[in-house]
């Protein structure tokens, strides 16, 4: 069974966006891990080289470019290199995200320009990956999409995790990330191509320490605790299993939703976050 388990991808290709870093590289090296092929796209190539000199390190066949998944055209190159590395696209991970647009680590609203960038990487990010794919899914009448939401895109579970309103206009990126997944599972499941989400909890990546610091900056009674003890106060008190997940977690999540144990599940967005959020 493990070994069944190790090679659960093998004779699989996949892209992996937002991959030089953070959940992206998780994901990137659990599905290598597990027998795919991985084109590594990141907006900073350099990371995306990193990662998937780190799959190479490791026996796999990596290779990366640099794309900007909210440039259409930049995505839809990145593709197209991949499927002529590989000779076909079986995977798409489109899990290129951002928080905001910027200073997140001391504001306490959000700006116009958050909602604008939140939305062009976070929905049109995911639609742009999408189309970049799927032409040449539909055409093998075989793929798997999925696509990296948040459990924030769901239940609003009270108190902001910032302090103030910053974070607002990621949450409702996060939803529309979810009833896109939705939408386009209904669009591509006549050509057998499945789109599921997954929706992460807390972890201990970039992302956070920016909402670790912000909490730090607006709370006087935190002024004494480091970014990653109010990251572990937070998964202590927030998360039924108190710890927090890991990159890898998300990307086991993303290796079953991406193999043939997986053929029937779609439109589906599943919580990997400890039961934060239960639904
Ligand atoms: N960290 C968490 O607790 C958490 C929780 C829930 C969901 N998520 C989601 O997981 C995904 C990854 O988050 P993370 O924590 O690794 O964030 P991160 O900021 O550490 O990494 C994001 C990566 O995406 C890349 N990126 C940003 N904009 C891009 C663009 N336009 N085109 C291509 N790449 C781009 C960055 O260069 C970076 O490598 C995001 O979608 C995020 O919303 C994270």
């Amino acid at each position: 069974m493990a070994h069944r388990l190790s090679k659960q991808l093998a004779g699989k290709s996949a892209i992996v966006t937002g991959a030089g870093r953070g959940v992206g590289r998780g994901i990137a090296l659990v599905l290598a891990e597990r027998g795919a092929e991985v084109f590594v796209t990141d907006l900073d190539a350099e990371t995306a080289n990193s990662t998937a000199f780190e799959i190479r390190s490791s026996g796999g066949r990596a290779v990366a470019a640099a794309s900007d998944v909210t440039d259409p055209a930049s995505i839809a190159q990145a593709a197209s290199r991949a499927i002529s590395e590989f000779g076909k696209l079986d995977v798409c991970v489109a899990n290129a995200g951002v928080i905001d647009a910027g200073g997140l680590r001391e504001k306490y609203y959000y700006t116009d320009e958050d909602w604008d960038v939140t939305y062009r990487v976070n929905v049109k990010g995911l639609a742009n990956t999408a189309d970049a794919v799927r032409q040449h899914m539909q055409e093998r009448r075989q793929g798997r999409i999925v696509n990296i939401a948040s459990h924030g895109g769901r239940t609003p579970r009270g108190p902001s995790l910032g302090v103030g309103e910053t974070i607002l206009p990621y949450w409702v990126s996060k939803a529309a990330a979810i009833q896109w997944t939705h939408l386009l599972a209904q669009q591509m499941a006549r050509f057998n191509v499945t789109v599921n989400a997954v929706c992460p909890g807390t972890l201990w990546t970039p992302m956070w320490e920016k909402i670790a610091a912000n909490q730090r900056a607006l709370s006087p009674d935190l002024a004494d605790k480091s970014p990653r003890e109010i990251f572990d106060a937070s998964v202590e008190a927030r998360q039924p299993i108190a710890r927090p997940q890991t990159p890898e977690d998300i990307g086991r999540a993303a290796a079953f939703l991406a193999s043939d144990d997986a053929a029937e599940i779609t439109g589906q967005a599943l919580n990997v976050n400890g039961g934060a959020i239960m639904n």
